[in-house]
């Protein structure tokens, strides 16, 4: 949570920095600030509310024109969202500035020792306690800005990616990550510093994704110098090529970036599916580059444990059932938060897959990390290329879904129930628990869900007038069964985030055992029941809620007949093999909550609270 944006180089710092952190508000935007220096003065601009507010207010000031800034925009821990609280922190004697993500947890008993020796705060957050952490070693071990960060780092426990600029050293800035990613980006004669590569993709493709516990030191004049914070070990810097471009990251002519994600789906699961299923005179094979070397491993494993947060724990759910039929290995899936927290029983030939759309979700790290600690294998499935996920993992495989900036995952989720359908079917093709005709008919079939998804799409206008109709209400009840229960529950989550709706997700036939008892005239009722699986039943559950005078939105198969009968309105979805349904029943569900929530006035890509990238736990 929270973006960092800090640029030094010969341009205007400002504009570069509010565009920069525009575009970092997926990862918090509750209060926002920047600091500028012109040489002179070191000016800092502070507010509640989002960068807007904040350009808006340096507008009406006097911005003075620099070279050298540090901004961030904030998702509130420690403190209130209000001016004083919002970055960037300043250390008493007004030389150092600092902007922060993460959480410093032992920030109470610093700061008690800190004002033992005189310091003084005028926020509640743990970050002007780091700031002034590291003026008060500067004083007394009389070291170099970057010594100082480092040796009070050292001191800090918890989770932070920072940069600190002194105005006494103007030529420098100082950047440090643990628990919480860094990207640097290197220009001609300037450098970029932000909490993701999009805040400087139009200047360079040269970045630097700083490592877990890594202190860099940038100087316009000199080569980057990296080094492990805790060993003070040098560290060549790695410099890759960003393969994102800027068109990727904008709206492309939709009111949302929720609206956009969701009308990409059909591209991004091709683009899943690009290069790892392929057809080869009429046969169809999956090659997945990344499984290859630890096939053996899958085959071979006890059990199979999915460690995920959110949507992504839903698209691990979906994997249970994937994974069960088609490898019959047991599968576990558990949330990350509670894994890690647990002293989970993990075996060394148990394989962990950990899905994040962000690859820097904390909990899902921690779960991670304690895995390998016990021997694991661990398989991850990330979006952002380069995540801290992607690279703690010993092999994955990215979805390659592009940018997701609206805060609620779409097609996140739809690519990666589609990365682990080809694992799930791969694995079970080798291990000989599927057999060759039902493999080549699955892999037949998930080709075509591209073009499935994309006629799904052209029914927005049916689903924009359902959404008229319950836009006013309260409450929310999701239903599915088999492989669309975890849908069910994926609705209820988008609806909940962006439309602050009450909804709860349930297996069809849970309701009589206890959900049925709020089935009245005004409850709505979200039905998955497409004809594979387990129709007549699903159909007998809407039967009980009719009689309770529930009203029904079905999404059903093309060309139902019973449902039609029973329910208010009907979404129809192409025809498909159960396990694939996952993919193509969700689309309505994720336009139903868009189209509820902006008919409610909601900010549909920033809803209230909530933050893209959770970096906290
Ligand atoms: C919901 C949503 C969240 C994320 C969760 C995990 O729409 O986006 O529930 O799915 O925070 O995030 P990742 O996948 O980045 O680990």
């Amino acid at each position: 949570m929270c973006g960092i944006v800090a640029y030094i180089g010969h341009q205007q710092a400002s504009p570069i920095i509010i565009k920069g952190l525009k575009r970092l508000e997926y990862r918090g935007y509750d209060s926002t600030g920047i600091s500028l220096y012109n040489g002179a003065e070191l000016q800092t601009i502070k507010t509640k509310g989002k960068v807007s507010d904040l350009e808006a207010k340096l507008q009406a000031g006097e911005p003075i024109q620099a070279a050298i800034g540090l901004g961030h925009t904030r998702w509130a821990t420690h403190g209130v969202p209000n001016d004083v609280n919002s970055h960037p922190h300043t250390s008493n004697s007004g030389d150092l500035v600092v902007v922060h993500n993460g959480i410093i947890e032992n920030y109470a008993a610093l700061k008690e020792e800190l004002i033992q020796r005189g310091f003084t705060f005028s926020s509640d957050t743990d970050t002007e306690v780091l700031v002034n952490l590291i003026e008060d070693v500067q004083k007394k071990e009389k070291v170099k800005l970057g010594k100082a960060v480092q040796i009070a780092l050292t001191q800090v426990v918890g989770a932070y990616a920072i940069v600190v600029f002194d105005h006494k050293k103007p030529n420098e800035l100082v950047a440090a990550r643990l628990g919480s990613p860094l990207a640097i980006g290197i220009g001609e004669g300037e450098f970029f510093v932000a909490s993701d590569a999009t805040p400087f993709i139009e200047y360079t493709k040269n970045v630097i994704y700083l490592e877990e516990e890594h202190l860099a030191i940038i100087r316009c004049d000199r080569d980057i110098t990296i080094r492990k914070i805790t060993s003070d070990k040098v560290i060549k810097p790695y410099i890759e090529e960003l393969q994102m471009s800027l068109e990727n990251i904008q709206k492309g002519g939709y009111d949302h970036f929720m609206l956009k994600e969701i009308f990409e789906q059909p591209q991004a699961i091709r683009d899943t599916l690009r290069g790892r299923l392929l057809s080869n005179e009429g046969v169809n094979v999956i090659t997945l580059s990344s499984l290859r070397e630890h096939e053996n491993k899958f085959l071979k494993a006890r059990r199979i444990l999915i460690v995920a947060c959110g949507t992504s724990w839903h698209a691990g759910l979906v994997a249970e059932y994937l994974l069960e039929k088609f490898t019959r290995i047991p599968v576990e899936v558990e949330y990350a938060s509670e894994f890690r927290y647990r002293d989970p029983i993990i075996f060394p030939d148990d394989i962990i897959i950990a899905i994040s759309q962000s690859g820097e979700t904390a909990d899902t790290l921690a779960a991670i990390n304690i895995a390998k600690e016990r021997g694991a294998f661990v398989f991850g499935v990330c979006n952002v290329v380069g995540s801290s996920i992607s690279r703690l993992t010993d092999a994955g495989c990215y979805t390659h879904a592009g940018p997701e900036i609206g805060v609620a995952s779409t097609k996140a989720f739809t690519t990666q129930i589609t990365v682990l359908s080809l694992l799930a079917l791969r694995l079970g093709m080798v291990k000989g628990t599927l057999s060759r005709s039902e493999y080549q008919q699955h892999l037949v079939e998930l080709e075509s869900i591209p073009d499935k998804v994309s006629e799904i799409l052209t029914q927005e206008a049916l689903i924009k007038a359902v959404a008229t109709s319950f836009k006013d209400a309260n409450n929310c009840i999701y239903l599915g069964r088999g492989y669309n229960f975890p849908v069910a529950l994926e609705g209820a989550l988008k609806l909940k985030e962006i439309s602050y709706i009450h909804a709860e997700g349930y297996p069809a036939a849970e309701m009589k055992h206890g959900p049925i008892a709020l089935i009245d005239e005004q409850m709505p009722v979200v039905v998955i029941a497409t004809k594979k699986g387990h129709y007549d039943k699903v159909v007998s559950n809407i039967s009980e809620i009719k009689s309770r005078k529930g009203r029904i939105i079905a999404v059903v198969s093309e060309g139902d007949v019973r449902v039609k009968e029973l329910a208010d309105y009907c979404i129809e979805i192409p025809e498909s093999l159960e396990c694939f349904t996952p993919i193509l029943t969700t689309i309505p569900l994720q336009l139903l909550s868009y189209y509820i929530a902006v008919q409610r006035g909601c900010s549909v890509d920033q809803p209230r609270n909530l933050a893209k990238s959770v970096t906290v736990e």
